[in-house]
């Protein structure tokens, strides 16, 4: 339990992270100031607030923060984004509300409770010796304050009248207005930007189970400096009067120069229930069924056995050892109920290793993407969920992010962000009409490109994808590309006794080497980018049988259109020529380079970046270096295969494995 707890703490750390904050040295609890009523639980909730009249409570973060670098400069750009919720014992009364604060001291040791917020008392509210910025979200109607009404958001800068304040609520992208209410309970998410350039603090507002409005709530331009020290802290302060609310942080993070860490709303701590109308009425409930007491005895039995017998369907494999992947794991309930008790309705896509589901957590209303594999062997399953815990902290805009996995008998699922539009080879080649235009694809070659310098050279340690192509690379709701199922293969390698390793990977993105060997390695990878920087540009499949003769092997069709002096012949037909030249001779090129059959030829990540950028150029000799590629019996596909059916008679446990099929249809 205590390691879960500081997993967890640990966890709420990360998302703190600051530039001049060293994460992971420190138990949180020492990180952080507690004043008043507000307590930190073992799930990293912050309770600011309890059901208590008249009471305040204050958390900072315990270590200042450098916000200018001399007393007469300028503050820098920060940014942080918070969750709220605001549980109110009656729907229209409520407590005051909470702020983030901006403050000269990690603790407010005048503030006062009611309407003042625990930040400010009736003799320095509006005392410009304060240099306090908060942003309020103040759920009750103050008309000493000039409040505007009982559910609002404002900037304050050293008193509670806020220099501008607006309704709670967001902007749609089409310009519409629509109202929120801060104390519904429901968790919302807020973002405060400040730019030091323009001099710019925007507040944005909306409920969790949202985009991010691309409109925010509050604008204001004005030059923070004069009002903060160099150093100050962050933190909220929050309070109650006659009339109480629960006043709850569910998770924060804090960023100067910089765009605060995205919150990881599939972790987010549970909000207690709300003690007054739930716990009465099942109390009145239960002092009624008391009062029948056989009847009771007969309830109770009927209980038990519904309670085993849903324990077990709910069972899941838990060891000593995995308390420490906690915040990783998922409930096999949780995950049974957000996937519909994975109906076949919800199957969005079968591959080699499983089928994944679509789903909806029910705690949050977050769309998932559950792949549940089929696992016998119980060797090497620490090492199993080790590398998913690594593959989990892996952080990229353009990386499919994997939430966390569940364990239970013979199976493990593995949960990720769902992608709305499907994998990358639905739209180039399942919708002849939408097909991506010449912008699109570059810029999709460039991001997948940009996932995988990441994964090679920018990670502590080096993650091989093993199985790059259009299937594994999703679509966001923004039209990003993002690369999916990386370091999977490994992960079922290690499942395996290691008499029977997956050569995993497709055929046709399978370096010469690693069908021959089974070894991947990056240059392996870079051979299947190259393989896909060619399809994409082209618009087909790396091996068609189908196309005539001298059309069949991508690669090689494409190197003969350069002998001819029309490479650009090879192009998708159907973007009709409209493309940038330069950029598409410059895919092709590099495509045939990154998947040269010799892999010492093969660039690193860092060089196509550079290529693609346009920071550096391809070498002059390249034409000679590509046509040195040597194609005995025709293709070294062919040659590949020969050889790996060759091998598969003698070790007749080597398997190629189809790769997952990627959570789009
Ligand atoms: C609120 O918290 C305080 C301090 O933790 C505790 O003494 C008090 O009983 C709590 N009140 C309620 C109603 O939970
Ligand atoms: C702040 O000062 C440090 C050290 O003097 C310097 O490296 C840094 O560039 C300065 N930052 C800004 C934004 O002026
Ligand atoms: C900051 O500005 C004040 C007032 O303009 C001036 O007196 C002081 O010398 C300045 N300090 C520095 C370090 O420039
Ligand atoms: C709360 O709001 C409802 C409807 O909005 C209203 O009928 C009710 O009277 C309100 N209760 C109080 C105590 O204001
Ligand atoms: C108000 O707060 C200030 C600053 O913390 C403190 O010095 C002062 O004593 C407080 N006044 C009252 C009336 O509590
Ligand atoms: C939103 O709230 C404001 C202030 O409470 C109110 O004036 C307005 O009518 C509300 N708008 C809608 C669409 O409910
Ligand atoms: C604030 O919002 C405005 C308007 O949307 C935008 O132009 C500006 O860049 C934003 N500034 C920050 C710091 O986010």
């Amino acid at each position: 339990m205590m390691s879960c707890l500081i997993m967890l703490v640990l966890l709420f750390l990360l998302n703190l992270a600051s530039s001049d904050i060293n994460q992971g040295q420190f138990s949180f609890n020492g990180y952080l100031n507690i004043e008043g009523l507000a307590d930190v639980d073992s799930s990293g909730l912050f309770k600011l607030t309890n059901s208590t009249t008249f009471t305040l409570g204050h958390i900072f973060y315990k270590n200042p923060i450098q916000f200018k670098n001399s007393t007469n400069g300028s503050v820098f750009s920060f940014s942080t984004t918070f969750i709220f919720a605001i549980a109110s014992e009656y729907p229209n009364l409520s407590g005051h509300g909470l702020a983030f604060v901006i403050s000269p001291n990690n603790r407010i040791p005048g503030g006062v409770s009611s309407q003042h917020l625990g930040l400010f008392n009736q003799s320095n509210n509006g005392d410009s010796s304060n240099h306090v910025v908060a942003v309020e979200l103040d759920t009750f109607m103050n008309i000493e304050f000039e409040d505007i009404d009982h559910n609002h958001v404002g900037i304050d800068i050293n008193s509670l009248i806020s220099v501008v304040s607006a309704p709670a609520g967001y902007f749609t992208d089409e310009g519409k207005f629509i109202n929120v209410s801060l104390k519904s309970g429901d968790p919302m998410q807020i973002w405060i930007e400040y730019n030091g350039v323009e001099m710019q603090l925007n507040v944005t507002l909306y409920p969790i189970n949202l985009p991010r409005p691309k409109t925010p709530l509050l604008s204001l331009k004005k030059d923070l400096s004069p009002y903060m020290y160099d150093s100050m802290y962050v933190g909220f302060s929050s309070s109650t009067g006659h009339l109480i609310s629960s006043h709850y942080i569910l998770a924060w993070s804090f960023k100067m120069n910089g765009k605060a860490d995205e919150l990881d709303l599939s972790r987010l701590p549970k909000i207690p229930r709300h003690d007054n109308g739930g716990i009465k009425q099942l109390k009145k409930i239960l002092a009624i069924t008391l009062s029948f007491t056989g009847l009771t005895l007969v309830l109770v039995l009927v209980l038990g056995f519904v309670l085993i017998s849903r324990k077990k369907r709910f069972m899941e494999i838990l060891e000593d050892w995995e308390v420490q992947y906690g915040p990783h794991r998922f409930s096999y309930k949780d995950l049974f109920k957000a996937t519909k008790g994975f109906k076949d309705k919800e199957i969005l896509g079968r591959g080699g290793f499983g089928r994944v589901y679509k789903g909806v957590l029910p705690s949050s209303n977050i769309q998932i993407a559950v792949k549940r594999i089929s696992h016998d062997s119980r060797q090497g399953m620490r090492e199993f969920v080790a590398e998913i815990a690594t593959i989990g902290r892996l952080r990229h805009p353009n990386l499919v992010r994997l939430l966390g996995y569940c364990r239970r008998k013979q199976e493990l699922l593995l949960v990720y962000d769902y992608m709305p539009n499907g994998s990358l080879d639905k739209f180039l080649y399942h919708q002849p009409n939408s097909s991506l235009n010449w912008t699109q694809r570059f810029k999709i070659i460039k991001d997948v490109a940009s996932a995988l310098f990441y994964l090679h050279q920018q990670w502590v340690q080096v993650i091989i994808h093993r199985d790059i192509k259009p299937a594994n690379v999703l679509i966001d709701s923004d039209m990003n590309p993002r690369l999916g199922d990386f370091g999977l293969a490994k992960l079922c390698d290690l499942g395996n006794d290691p008499q029977t390793s997956h050569v995993a990977g497709t055929l046709g993105y399978m370096a010469p080497e690693l069908a021959r060997a089974g070894k991947a390695n990056t240059s392996t990878d870079i051979y299947a980018f190259g393989i896909f920087m060619l399809e994409v540009a082209c618009g087909r499949k790396p091996i068609e049988p189908r196309a005539p003769p001298e059309e069949t092997f991508l690669a090689d069709w494409i190197t003969d259109c350069w002998d001819k002096g029309d490479i650009l012949a090879t192009i998708d037909k159907r973007l009709e020529k409209r493309f940038v030249g330069q950029q598409a001779e410059l895919v092709l090129k590099l495509g045939l380079l990154c998947s040269h059959p010799v892999a010492a030829a093969r660039p690193s990540m860092s060089s196509v970046i550079s290529y693609l950028d346009g920071i550096a150029s391809l070498p002059d000799d390249l034409s000679s270096v590509i046509k040195a590629r040597e194609f005995p019996t025709g293709s070294n596909e062919v040659d590949a295969l020969n050889e790996l059916t060759a091998e598969r008679n003698t070790v007749a446990s080597l398997t190629i494995t189809e790769a997952f099929v990627s959570h789009g249809r």
